[in-house]
């Protein structure tokens, strides 16, 4: 049986079984569907179906039957990621199908673009005619089996998928390709290429308009660090520039992670009825512990859906406005001087906090979650370096260390929104210009909440949710 005690309350999870990228977010009929990439068999990767889920409200997630098996010609070992599109009133899904050549699975393979077909966003049909991209549809020079990851989008009247691989040369790189009917694909172009500081294989493209600016997302796998950021051994990265359709390239201007912690890759976006550009990512990490998936029959979670918005060349990611409903017990303190640590009469393990500290000549302050014992999460900050920092050192079982990101100070401020969700910490920083995520595996008594100062700052406010 699944364990509960890591269970997330207002997460989407594999409801059994394994769940890694995000696949076909998509707003079909009034409702939100998300595909993930989904073993149903064992808490471990294996053979890749698209599990399915729907939601009226981003936030509560009704499961539905795996949408996609594998056991095709082309999709034999595997329905990888993809995404999703309507056409003339019907759901349709674009994914990778895999297929072993040999025993090594990290080596033996090549893939190709399939499409699916359901009238009514609840069964899928794999169209006969798959594979749509075929083997022969990679252009010379590029690897013939990294060949993954389809996102579709609609521009100007015509279908477009962005698609990731590498040049085999250890430089990750983006595949354009252009349809008029989602059948038929022409390849347009290398949209956008690693120039050896990016990474060695491109994983999940997506490609969208956010306001007066394109935007391409994407997730370079073994990309080297630049400071404090791109320390996971998988990144996400964000670039905003200029996208051209008819040349088919992408003009960067500015790039910068999408996720500053330790947990989240493959994000992928969807564009809803409010104008919303959402975007979603998988709250885990490639080759790094996960604790539920010894005994307790379930690994892999997702992010909070958080909403993109553009801020001149910057994109600011903010939770969807959508959890505020799910609120309740409030609690509150204002205007407190902070020297040492002070506990708060409030504590738990899923919730919202919304903080805002006031330098002063402090040399460090924060707060402290999940505390109970030798346990404590610490989310902390230090004007002399301008480092936001996020240890998990002594957060219970799993994976430990630090992630950092340099933050500025507001007219001296400070500001963190935080959500908290059993095994789950998501810091929504200022506006949302970082956000920085990890999974925590404490007691379940662990459950106290402290704010600190060394030296002395303000607690300007502090505010607290509990998340049903
Ligand atoms: C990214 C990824 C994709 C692939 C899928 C397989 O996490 O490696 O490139 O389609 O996972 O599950």
């Amino acid at each position: 049986m699944v364990r509960p005690d890591y269970r997330l309350n207002y997460h989407l999870m594999a409801e059994y079984g394994w769940m890694n990228d995000p696949n076909g977010f998509v707003q079909y009929k009034g409702q939100y569907h998300l595909f993930y990439q989904h073993y149903p068999y064992k808490p471990a990767w294996g053979p890749m179906h698209w599990g399915h889920a729907i939601t009226h409200d981003l936030i509560k997630w009704e499961y539905m039957p795996v949408a996609l098996a594998p056991g095709g010609e082309f999709d034999r070992d595997g329905c990888f990621s993809g995404s999703a599109i309507e056409k003339d009133g019907k759901l349709v899904l674009m994914y990778t199908g895999h297929f072993m050549t040999g025993p090594d699975k990290d080596r033996d393979y090549k893939q190709a673009q399939g499409i699916a077909v359901s009238e009514d966003g609840l069964t899928f049909a794999k169209w006969d005619g798959n594979p749509v991209i075929g083997y022969d549809g990679i252009p010379d020079g590029i690897s013939q089996k990294d060949f993954r990851d389809p996102k579709v989008f609609m521009l100007g009247g015509r279908y477009y998928a962005v698609l990731g691989s590498n040049d085999g040369q250890g430089n990750g790189l983006v595949l354009l390709y252009r349809s008029d009917d989602l059948l038929q694909w022409t390849y347009v172009n290398v949209l956008a290429a690693s120039d050896g500081s990016f990474g060695d294989n491109w994983e999940c493209p997506d490609l969208f308009r956010l306001g007066v600016k394109d935007v391409f997302m994407l997730s370079p796998q073994r990309m080297p660090s630049q400071g404090e950021a791109y320390r996971n051994l998988h990144s996400t990265m964000y670039v905003v520039g200029k996208f051209d359709p008819a040349e088919g390239r992408f003009h960067f201007e500015r790039y910068a992670p999408v996720d500053h912690g330790f947990d989240f890759y493959a994000p992928q976006s969807t564009i809803d009825d409010k104008g919303r550009r959402i975007v979603i990512g998988w709250m885990d990490m490639w080759e790094t512990e996960m604790p539920t998936q010894n005994d307790h029959h379930w690994a892999g979670a997702m992010s909070l859906p958080r909403e993109a918005v553009l801020d001149r060349e910057r994109v600011l990611f903010r939770p969807v406005q959508e959890i505020e409903a799910y609120r309740y017990n409030p609690f509150e303190l204002q205007d407190l001087t902070l020297e040492g640590e002070r506990d708060i009469e409030s504590g738990g393990d899923s919730y919202e906090l919304q903080i805002v500290f006031e330098a002063g000549n402090a040399e460090e302050f924060g707060v402290k979650l999940r505390v109970g014992g030798e346990e404590e999460t610490v989310l902390s900050y230090r004007p002399d370096d301008g480092l936001f920092r996020f240890n998990r050192e002594r957060a219970g079982i799993g994976p430990g260390g630090e992630r950092r990101v340099q933050v500025g100070l507001a007219e001296g401020r400070l500001s963190l929104r935080i959500f908290v969700d059993k095994s789950s910490v998501e810091a929504f920083i200022g506006d949302g210009e970082y956000v920085v995520t990890g999974r925590i595996y404490p007691r379940p008594q662990s459950l106290g909440i402290k704010v600190f100062a060394k030296g002395l700052c303000k607690l300007e406010s502090f505010r607290k949710w509990d998340i049903r």
